[in-house]
């Protein structure tokens, strides 16, 4: 056990870590992580509110962890809980009070709420000691609901958590609260831009962007950990990939409706102004004042590179759109090849491709799995890097299971 200032120097040091990301989804995973790691709990969820509800929005487990092979996610699925006293998160966001438990299968006589075994039954899990924290923001405002399952002692034995703990956790959940509200107003704020560029291009939708961000840091975080990317980077990285991802398309309102919306195929001249939106985009974040600026730049430049070099805009100056010195070719453009296209391109033209084809397109139906997985092998080494195919594969189940978080056009 480690001495009480330990402890709060420990919970101040880590309030401070999870206030330097930006995205929601990213956010809520560090949160669970840090605060797991901090009492040494088996696992925990988060429950963020939404239309008078709580949505069980993220959830670690351990031990069901450890029983999939290395690499691999847990997969889970979503659902809504009536904010009220019937269950504990419930209870905890109706109240705005913190609840801790020492055995859940045992609980007091005369307390309101009860424990729901359906997961563990189903999972083989046993939920014992539970410690539940309302995330509250300014003016007592809740905005959802921390839980810690089964701390542990040095030797891995199940115990309580201690009184010690509670207000530890309670200044580390304040903080979080903060954090998941400045992260829900950022993801609200992408979206309300992408909204704009929706309206030119119809297939940009909210849904969409919200895939293509997940697919992008689920491949990424799995083709970097093969790289032996040290973790801590990882994380960074895969917080402004998540958001910068979102953006791909933006460029597309500077794009005029004639040609976004036009029902048929586009002539030569309308195809060539289309392939403009990679750099109209880019210069929105050609001012890079932060490390999101500079991957939203990159992703909207770069995302329709291939690795064979076929694909556009290849070397220009985003600003004026012209081709590099020493890169004209009879003023054809010669697309970038291979490693020239910087990671962040090579991941979100996978993400993006692999969601248009997975989904109904005005001009097109949605395919099978086979067949997008099929195409999606195939175009390896002529689309797509080879390498970050084979961790778009190993990471298939966790987007399978982003497509349903994310559903829609
Ligand atoms: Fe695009
Ligand atoms: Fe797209």
């Amino acid at each position: 056990m480690i001495n009480e200032k330990q402890a709060l120097t420990q919970i101040i040091h880590l309030s401070q870590e999870i206030a330097q990301y930006k995205d929601v989804d990213i956010l809520l995973e560090r949160i669970l992580t840090l605060a797991r790691e901090f009492v040494n709990a088996e696992a925990g969820s988060i429950y963020i509110k939404e239309d008078g509800q709580l949505n069980f929005s993220y959830t670690q487990n351990e031990i069901l962890q450890r029983k999939l092979a290395p690499g691999k996610k847990l997969v889970y699925s979503t659902f809504s809980i009536p904010i009220d006293d019937r269950s504990i998160a419930g209870h905890a966001a109706h109240t705005g009070e913190m609840l801790n438990i020492t055995d859940v299968y045992h609980l007091p006589p005369q307390v309101p709420y009860s424990f729901n075994r359906e997961y563990d039954e189903r999972t083989g899990f046993r939920t014992q000691s539970v410690l539940t924290f309302p995330l509250k923001i300014s003016h007592g405002n809740i905005i959802g609901v921390l839980q810690l399952i089964n701390a542990r002692n040095d030797d891995n034995t199940v115990r309580a958590f201690s009184k010690e703990e509670e207000p530890l956790i309670m200044h580390f959940a304040n903080n979080a609260a903060v954090a998941i509200e400045r992260a829900q107003m950022t993801r609200a704020l992408i979206l309300r831009v992408i909204k704009m560029a929706e309206m030119r291009d119809p297939k940009e939708t909210g849904p969409h962007v919200n895939r293509v961000g997940s697919y992008a840091a689920e491949i990424y975080e799995v083709w970097a950990s093969r790289r032996g990317v040290p973790h801590e980077e990882i994380q960074k990285h895969r917080d402004v990939l998540r958001m910068g991802a979102m953006l791909h398309d933006v460029g597309k309102v500077a794009i005029s409706d004639t040609i976004l919306k036009k029902p048929a195929r586009f002539e030569p001249e309308e195809y060539e102004i289309m392939k403009q939106h990679t750099y109209l985009g880019a210069r929105l974040f050609s001012e890079r004042y932060s490390d999101f600026d500079e991957a939203a730049f990159i992703i909207s430049l770069n995302h329709h590179e291939r690795w064979d070099g076929k694909g556009y805009p290849g070397h220009i100056d985003p600003m004026t759109g012209a081709l590099l010195p020493g890169y004209e070719t009879n003023g054809k453009f010669l697309g970038k090849k291979a490693e020239e296209i910087p990671p962040f391109g090579r991941i979100v033209a996978i993400a993006d491709v692999y969601d248009a084809l997975s989904c109904r397109r005005v001009y097109k139906e949605a395919w099978d799995e086979s067949r997008v997985l099929e195409t999606m092998r195939s175009d390896a080494g002529t689309h797509f890097d080879p390498e970050m195919i084979d961790a778009f594969f190993e990471s298939l189940d966790v987007l399978r299971h982003i497509a349903d978080r994310y559903p829609g056009e």
